[in-house]
């Protein structure tokens, strides 16, 4: 086998495991190498490569701007950021519409950026996807309730609460499943909804606005650390106001060169003067 892959690595069949034995999965979205770096010295086992980075870091509206080259681009950077964490990068908007299709936008991912697996958004319709992409060896991790490349049609809202539509929730996890995922992220909905769910799967799944009974967790770097909008959306925890750190400081750097207090002597290299006077004579 590869002398590449670590043996601490973590892997798809370590998210099962931490199912089996009751531990909760913490993941992450990160979207270049320094916050990758960082993820990983906090010890979380899962990044996700999210194209929600349309948004947070493009300034997009949506997700649906978002192309195959942006995350093929964003994931090798936290590729190369992380150590040992699993890390997943979305397949973006219309880049799986077929088996075919879905191929060679997983295959970039993998190969050119060196992911471990992708996330599709779509149940029981996008079955023959996952499995085709599973049969090929390509990791597949499924993302039901709210689908955010869907918002066209189904609106920013909590999904699964007519009893049709949760009846249907559970049907697309159980599909994913069968298909072959290794886990379902399941994004606004009721919490009642996605414990039973979670319960009945075997794969782990990973809630964000889907309530504790899940098995992990995934949140969006800007949203924990306060970097993106006044207010972080009701699903979201602010752990810190890095916005308002960076903020100050940045200012403070701006204030200081419109001071004139830096650079000072200790920024800057030093040149015997002598010598310079020597070095410039007759220019
Ligand atoms: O794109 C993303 O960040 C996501 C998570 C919110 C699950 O899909």
């Amino acid at each position: 086998m590869s002398a590449t892959i670590s043996q601490k690595s973590v892997t798809t069949l370590d998210l099962a495991a931490m199912k089996a034995r009751g531990e909760k999965i913490a993941m992450l979205t990160a979207y270049d190498f320094t916050s990758a770096i960082l993820a990983e010295r906090a010890g979380v086992p899962v990044l996700l490569v999210g194209d929600s980075l349309g948004m947070v870091v493009h300034g997009h509206g949506t997700t649906l701007p978002v192309t195959l080259d942006d995350m093929v681009r964003h994931a090798a950077a936290v590729v190369r950021g992380a150590g040992k964490a699993l890390v997943i990068a979305d397949l973006p908007f219309l880049t799986y519409a077929d088996e075919a299709m879905a191929v060679r936008s997983a295959g970039r991912l993998l190969q050119e950026a060196g992911v471990a697996g992708v996330k599709l958004e779509g149940g029981a319709s996008i079955a023959p996807i996952v499995r085709k992409l599973v049969e090929l060896g390509v990791p597949v991790m499924g993302h039901i309730g709210f689908t955010p490349q869907s918002v066209n049609q189904i609106g920013l809202k909590v999904q699964g609460k007519a009893a049709v539509d949760a009846r249907r929730m559970l049907d697309d996890a159980l599909a994913l499943q069968e298909a072959g995922a290794f886990a379902v992220v399941i994004e606004l909905a009721p919490a009642a909804l996605a414990a039973e769910i979670t319960q009945r799967l075997t794969i782990p799944t990973i809630g964000i606005g889907a309530g504790a009974g899940c098995d992990g967790q995934v949140q969006v770097w800007h949203d924990i650390l306060g970097l993106y909008g006044d207010k972080p959306p009701r699903h979201a925890k602010q752990f810190a106001d890095v916005g308002a750190v960076i903020e100050g400081a940045v200012k403070a750097y701006a204030d200081e060169v419109r001071g004139g207090t830096f650079p000072t002597d200790a920024n800057s290299s030093k040149i015997d003067p002598a010598e310079l006077a020597q070095a410039l004579k007759g220019a």
